[in-house]
């Protein structure tokens, strides 16, 4: 089965946030209208950044966040107050611009427990959020690493087979730590999976996971195929444009 994708090009890096943005605001208003609700599970990383603050920018009303439920792709395993963490990047730019109105949101407890732990409470938390079992998250945001990873899915680890969890701690050698992410099962169950691409530097893991050479093992990316719609937001250097 194909999965129906749709990529963006959009001149720079800052053309691509507004763009997604706009298009966060229609997935946002059509999940809340169909299911009284907008579950959104953020990528961490520093493309992302710019959308999460322009996101604080938008006037109140352009989204409910009242209703909207923010989960977070992987973590880091440090602290909420760690430079490093991708909970705190969301939290300045986006939790505590807020202005008067506040989403529910989910991060991934790191640091206050082992990264086992972590990922165990975390999907205890997606398995609440579950319906009849089944967790289909509206939108899931993800970033690309100039290696083909995405989340916290790097190549050659344990997390990239795993189908029975949809949150595990994953081993990155080539990082020396360990990662929180969610797994292909519940990423690919997604109704809206979106890619947000900048620079040139990711042209290479691009051309991995569009061309012809299946091996998720070494390109993650290429798992990604969601259920719903596959989106990519690139800019022009990504796109070698
Ligand atoms: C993370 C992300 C990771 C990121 C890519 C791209 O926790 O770092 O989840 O998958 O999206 O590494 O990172 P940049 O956006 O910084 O290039």
């Amino acid at each position: 089965m194909t999965t129906e994708t749709e990529t963006i090009i959009l001149p720079d890096s800052e053309s691509m946030a507004l763009k997604a943005r706009e298009w966060l605001i229609e997935r946002c208003r059509e999940a809340i209208l169909a299911r009284g609700q907008c579950i959104v599970a953020l990528s961490g990383g520093s493309t992302p950044k710019r959308l999460y603050e322009l996101l604080a920018e938008l006037p109140v009303n352009a989204i409910d966040w009242s209703k909207v439920v923010l989960l977070w792709g992987d973590e880091r395993d440090v602290g909420e107050e760690h430079p490093d963490s991708n909970f705190r990047m969301v939290r300045l730019a986006l939790l505590d611009r807020l202005q008067g109105v506040s989403p529910k949101f989910f991060p991934i407890p790191c640091g206050k427990m082992t990264a086992s732990q972590a990922a165990d409470d975390y999907e205890k938390t997606l398995r609440r959020l579950a319906v009849d079992g089944n967790l289909k998250i509206d939108v899931v945001f993800l970033g690309l690493g100039d290696d083909a990873h995405t989340a916290s899915l790097f190549p050659e680890t344990s997390a990239l087979t795993v189908k029975d969890r949809w949150v595990v701690a994953n081993e990155v050698p080539k990082l020396k730590t360990t990662r929180i992410t969610l797994t292909e099962p519940i990423i690919n169950n997604a109704h809206h999976v979106a890619f947000l691409v900048c620079g040139d530097n990711k042209r290479w893991a691009l051309d991995k996971i569009q061309g012809s050479e299946r091996d998720p093992n070494l390109y993650p990316s290429q798992l990604v195929r969601p259920a719903g719609k596959l989106w990519w937001f690139l800019d022009r250097a990504a796109a070698n444009q």
